[in-house]
């Protein structure tokens, strides 16, 4: 991981007074963005057609590429899929944050009937340390939505962005939403999603998480404010986001540990349940049958990310969470300066983080007791689809599954196979 040379900046910026974001991590730029994150290379946790692999049968496969300035994660287009899915990836961040501003420059992202996309954060223990979903979507849809999922306690206000909000309860299991809704701000510009945000040449998303709001901007290609470009992002030079959650929320206990994820499923519990009622069916009896049967539908279906940069705040004391694997150092490689006024910033900089590959993605740790009957009960929003009344084309769509669901599936399956330890 590169660590800039600006990180002794802080000291400089904090006696001036004002927030300062300052690079922390640049995960394109040592060329090794793979090495960055684990290959979630099990079953899809929210049940989607897909055969994940792992990082050495996705790079034989040309499903992933990376340089300094660009990296791709693509889906099988040549071949007729197995009964196990088509092959695709999903990326796992090893390091977990506790704040940031998240920086995504995507200049193409996945596409088309089948496909249910996601660039999104998750902490341990789902939901008790929370989940953004910073672009999110299936099949055809047009715009994009933005949806954090909690515990108990955590509501937002319906002010303050550019969005129309959807659903304010974070909390899953909300009484007066579908269950797992969480709080949902839609897009309703195209270019925020899909295949007009790939024709206009994508753009940034930036998710600013702080301790009393999480907020997300999108600038689509050609409107990317100069301050992004120089590596001095002032968000408060952006006006009004795309997306704002605040409110009566204590985002700093219901958001922690967050790790970063890509990934490209299709059908399942979101893009297969609303297969019949949206313009897809046309292609199609069913989805599976779709993804399965058109290898070549599938060459839209891919993320092309040229930036991925997170940010701290000034002051700001890195996270050192990280899951443990290998001691491999990432700080003491970096070239950093000790500060001559000992700030906090630097002063508290952990010795090691650790990079391993071998890291699993985070493991959801049981938060209730999972039983049959409380499975049904959570999916029981594939019966009384709360409809997002944002969502065009497929009218009952439940974004309330989103990515965040799969936590849920998740645990339920870990218990199933494995009693209370970790996967
Ligand atoms: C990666 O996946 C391939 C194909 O499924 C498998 O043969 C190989 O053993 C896997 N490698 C690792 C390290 O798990
Ligand atoms: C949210 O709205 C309520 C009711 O209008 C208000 O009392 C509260 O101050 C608002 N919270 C924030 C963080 O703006
Ligand atoms: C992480 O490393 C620390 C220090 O070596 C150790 O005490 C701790 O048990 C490790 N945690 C895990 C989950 O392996
Ligand atoms: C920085 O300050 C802390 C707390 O006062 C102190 O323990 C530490 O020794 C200082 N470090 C340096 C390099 O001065």
């Amino acid at each position: 991981m590169h660590f800039s040379t600006l990180l002794s900046s802080v000291v400089l910026l904090s006696t001036t007074g004002w927030a300062q974001y300052v690079l922390e991590d640049d995960y394109l730029a040592d060329g090794n963005f793979y090495s960055l994150f684990s290959f979630w290379d099990t079953a899809d946790p929210t049940n989607g057609f897909v055969a994940y692999q792992n990082q050495s049968a996705a790079q034989d496969a040309n499903l992933i590429s990376a340089s300094a300035t660009n990296v791709q994660m693509k889906v099988d287009t040549e071949n007729v899929a197995s009964s196990a899915g088509r092959a695709s990836v999903r990326i796992t961040s090893n390091k977990a944050y506790d704040s940031g501003l998240v920086i995504l420059d995507a200049e193409h992202m996945p596409v088309g009937c089948g496909t249910w996309p996601a660039f999104w954060m998750v902490g341990p223990n789902w939901p008790s340390k929370g989940e953004i979903d910073i672009i999110e979507g299936v099949n055809e849809q047009t715009a994009n939505d933005m949806t954090l999922h909690t515990s108990d306690g955590c509501t937002i206000n319906d002010s303050g962005f550019t969005g129309t909000l959807t659903t304010d309860d974070c909390y899953v299991q909300a009484a007066d939403q579908g269950t797992n809704a969480g709080c949902q701000i839609a897009a309703s510009d195209s270019n925020t999603y899909g295949s007009s945000f790939n024709d206009n040449g994508g753009g940034v998303y930036a998710t600013e998480w702080t301790d009393s709001a999480i907020s997300i901007w999108f600038f689509p290609r050609g409107s990317i404010p100069s301050d992004i470009d120089s590596g001095w992002p002032e968000p408060s030079s952006w006006g009004t986001p795309l997306a704002y959650f605040h409110g009566d929320c204590d985002i700093s206990s219901h958001f922690q540990s967050l790790q970063i994820v890509f990934d490209t499923t299709f059908c399942g519990d979101w893009a297969g349940n609303v297969w019949s009622s949206g313009s897809c069916a046309l292609k199609a009896d069913t989805c599976v049958d779709y993804v399965q049967n058109n290898p070549s539908a599938f060459s839209e279906a891919y993320w092309s990310v040229n930036a991925l940069k997170v940010y701290q705040a000034s002051g700001y004391s890195p996270n050192t969470a990280a899951p443990n694997a290998s001691t491999t150092s990432i700080w003491s490689s970096a070239p950093f300066i000790t500060s001559p006024t000992n700030t906090t910033a630097s002063s508290s900089l952990p010795e090691t983080l650790t990079t391993s590959s071998e890291l699993v993605p985070a493991t959801p740790t049981i938060a209730f007791a999972p039983t049959q009957s409380y499975e049904q009960e959570t999916w029981g929003w594939h019966g009384h689809g709360h409809g997002h009344g944002h969502y065009r084309d497929e009218p009952s769509a439940s974004a309330s599954a989103s990515a965040s669901a799969e936590a849920v599936k998740r645990h339920l399956r870990h218990h199933k196979r494995h009693g209370a330890g970790r996967l």
